[in-house]
């Protein structure tokens, strides 16, 4: 088949465009939201190093292993596995993917949702005057409540939605590119008034001094998922991005990038919250409220903290959007390119899944927190089992897939660019896909899980 007869593939235009999307992927509520909170659970420091640990040594090769198959498949995460193992039972890794989207989304839209109604919250200067009870006390009666939790979960997935629909060329990149370093910027004001608030010094060895009696099995394991969750691995995410980047990139330098990029966002977010949580005397356990009851006291504590809080809720809100598209395109990919569906179709049919599901989410922290299974609520169900449960599992046969069934040499031409590039880091890659990343999962795994005990 000549080259101009092949359907043209949706592709990232630029370099830059790259990075921005998968950037864009990476940064969400996760590093946000979820990485203080997740901290604050485990006991601060000693997970933090975990943390990093797992980035470095199964993050960054999970995130290299996906892109290449990805881009050398040049499909979606179910039809990539497909093309490059045919007749074999390893397009499953995508199924677990597939799934595991339904559920992140599904709850993921629940606390995007509550970024929106904190948009509202600080246009209307709601947070004026009140103090932490009070500031607590907001973020109770909102995400207690049915209708405006739902609604802006609605809102929130109409967007993404919108979005997707468009396609990836005009959807995607656009929105990333600027508002990301916005971001940034805004957090590290925010952390200069957190570390200047008077008591901040415990916060900041809460997180820095690690306390390793803090730490058990299940919080490794949550550190793993927490680290898959933030890199946006595990679940082919970066296998379907991975398809639409162009065979001139260099891959290793944009995992490189983006791993930087994404984990200095959760760090500051990190440096923002717990000094602040010390100073006002705020529950580092408080859980998924953590960052919505946290912020709004730095807000008010700072020189024009009416726009910080405006503009800082608006971004994130962004971010959480550049997340949730990355997420909702794993399943579009899929029906469209497995199954057929017009690209318009399957983002309708996918989102409203979701949505159903994300109902679910929401309304577990009001009218249906009694409804659990196995003694939790849907939301912490879904977030467990997509988080701790299938995207470590994924990330586990993904490494298992390119150190032993796909093999270094054909990996090593699709990262060199068909040996175009120089690729120094390439032997110690191998060595932890083929080596350490499935050990060190597989431990953690069934350690956290309680099926191994100390
Ligand atoms: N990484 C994003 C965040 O930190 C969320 C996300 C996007 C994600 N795509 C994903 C998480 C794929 C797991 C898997 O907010």
């Amino acid at each position: 088949m000549a080259k101009s007869d092949l359907p043209v593939r949706d592709s990232f235009t630029s370099k830059f465009g790259v990075i921005a999307a998968a950037a864009g992927s990476a940064v969400g509520l996760g590093n946000i939201w979820r990485f203080p909170y997740v901290v604050g659970e485990n006991g601060g420091g000693a997970f933090l190093l975990v943390y990093l640990l797992f980035i470095v040594a199964i993050g960054m090769p999970v995130m290299l292993s996906e892109f290449a198959i990805g881009r050398k498949a040049q499909r979606n995460a179910i039809g990539s596995f497909k093309k490059l193992a045919p007749r074999t039972p390893w397009y499953f890794v995508g199924v677990i993917g597939v799934a595991a989207a339904f559920l992140i989304l599904a709850f993921y839209s629940t606390v995007a949702g509550w970024t929106l109604e904190y948009i509202v919250k600080a246009l209307t200067d709601s947070f004026a005057g009140k103090g932490e009870a009070e500031i607590s006390g907001l973020f109770e009666t909102f995400h207690t409540g049915t209708f405006r939790p739902l609604f802006w979960q609605l809102i929130f997935m109409g967007v993404t939605l919108w979005i997707v629909m468009a396609g990836i060329k005009n959807g995607i990149e656009k929105y990333t590119k600027i508002l990301m370093p916005l971001l940034v910027v805004m957090i590290i004001v925010i952390c200069i008034r957190s570390l200047t608030l008077p008591g901040s010094v415990e916060g900041v060895g809460y997180l820095f001094r690690p306390n390793f009696s803090a730490l058990t099995t299940e919080g490794i394991l949550a550190a793993l998922g927490q680290a898959f969750f933030s890199l946006s691995l595990g679940m082919g995410t970066l296998i379907t991005y991975g398809s639409y980047v162009s065979k001139k990139e260099n891959l290793g330098s944009t995992v490189t990038q983006v791993t930087i990029a994404d984990t200095l966002i959760a760090m500051l977010a990190g440096i923002a919250i717990f000094p602040a949580v010390f100073a006002f005397g705020i529950d580092p356990e408080s859980g998924p409220g953590l960052v919505f009851v946290t912020l709004p006291n730095i807000f008010q504590e700072m020189a024009g903290g009416y726009f910080f809080a405006l503009i800082f809720f608006i971004l994130l809100g962004i971010a959480a959007l550049t997340s949730s598209i990355s997420i909702l395109e794993v399943v579009v990919a899929y029906l469209k390119e497995e199954l057929n569906l017009t690209r318009k179709k399957a983002a309708v049919f996918a989102a409203i899944v979701i949505t159903m599901m994300g109902v679910l989410c929401t309304l577990s922290f009001g009218a249906m927190e009694d409804v659990t299974i196995f003694k939790t609520t849907f939301f912490d169900l879904m977030d467990f089992t997509a988080s701790n449960v299938l995207l470590p599992l994924g990330g586990l046969l993904i490494v298992l897939f390119i150190g032993w069934y796909l093999g270094s040499s054909r990996t090593r031409e699709e990262v060199s660019n068909e040996n175009t590039l120089r690729v120094r880091y390439f032997p110690a890659y191998i060595f932890l896909i083929k080596f350490v990343a499935p050990i060190a999962i597989a431990i953690v795994f069934l350690y956290g899980l309680g099926f191994l005990k100390l």
